[in-house]
């Protein structure tokens, strides 16, 4: 009985680790720069950003649009203003992370092109660019990051309703999508437990 359960207890300890490591990798490197960034606010006393997780899901989007363009002295931290690229089914991007556009106008979108990610050449596209001006800046309070191949993008959000990115109330997509994330969580934790039953 008592070693039963004992190895039920094992089982489910392993399926946690399992599923931290799976889901944490995949962010790394956007943890990294989000507390570089606060680093570099926190030097010029200014407060952290937040974490924005509307932000975060635009940004990966946007970034998975990026993901095939070489990076060049011409993208990402290196744009000349004015010639940013357009963002493609951009209304379509908005509905997916639940995000209304009158929420979003004052926030800002900042891509960056670095091989291979590289944190110091990341964090240095944007605190020595044209995009430092709006990390010195107080305005905003939330960043949302995503990346996709050489690219990642960061969001910066404000705590005004222009710039919130609160979630949209206004339409059902969101319940759908929410659901649908944790229906995968809930098969992550079925496969591991068939996988870790297969395994003893
Ligand atoms: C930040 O605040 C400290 C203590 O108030 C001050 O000594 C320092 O000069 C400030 N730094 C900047 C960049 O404003
Ligand atoms: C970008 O690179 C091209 C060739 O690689 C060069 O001709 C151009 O001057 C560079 N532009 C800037 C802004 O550095
Ligand atoms: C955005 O919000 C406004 C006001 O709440 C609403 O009228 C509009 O339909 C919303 N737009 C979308 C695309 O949901
Ligand atoms: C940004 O990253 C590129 C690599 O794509 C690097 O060559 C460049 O020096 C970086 N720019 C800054 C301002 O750090
Ligand atoms: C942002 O602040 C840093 C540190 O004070 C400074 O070096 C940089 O020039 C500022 N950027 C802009 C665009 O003002």
């Amino acid at each position: 009985m008592a070693s039963s359960s004992s190895w039920l207890h094992l089982l489910f300890l392993l399926c946690f680790l399992w599923m931290n490591l799976t889901v944490k990798c995949d962010i790394d490197e956007e943890d990294t720069l989000l507390q570089d960034i606060n680093k570099y606010r926190a030097s010029l006393n200014l407060t952290a950003l937040t974490k924005n997780d509307n932000a975060e899901c635009l940004a990966d989007e946007i970034a998975d649009q990026f993901k095939d363009q070489p990076c060049t002295n011409t993208t990402g931290a290196n744009t000349v203003p004015g010639t940013e690229p357009q963002i493609a089914d951009y209304p379509n991007l908005l509905a997916k992370c639940h995000l209304n556009i009158s929420n979003t106008g004052d926030g800002i979108v900042m891509p960056a092109c670095v091989p291979n990610l590289v944190p110091d050449l990341v964090l240095s596209n944007y605190t020595k660019s044209q995009y430092s001006k709006n990390l010195n800046n107080t305005k905003y309070t939330g960043a949302g990051i995503g990346s996709d191949g050489n690219w990642i993008v960061v969001i910066l959000t404000t705590s005004t309703p222009e710039g919130s990115y609160v979630t949209d109330k206004s339409n059902n997509a969101k319940n759908a999508a929410s659901l649908l994330s944790k229906i995968g969580l809930g098969y992550n934790l079925l496969f591991c437990l068939i996988g870790a039953l297969l395994m003893f």
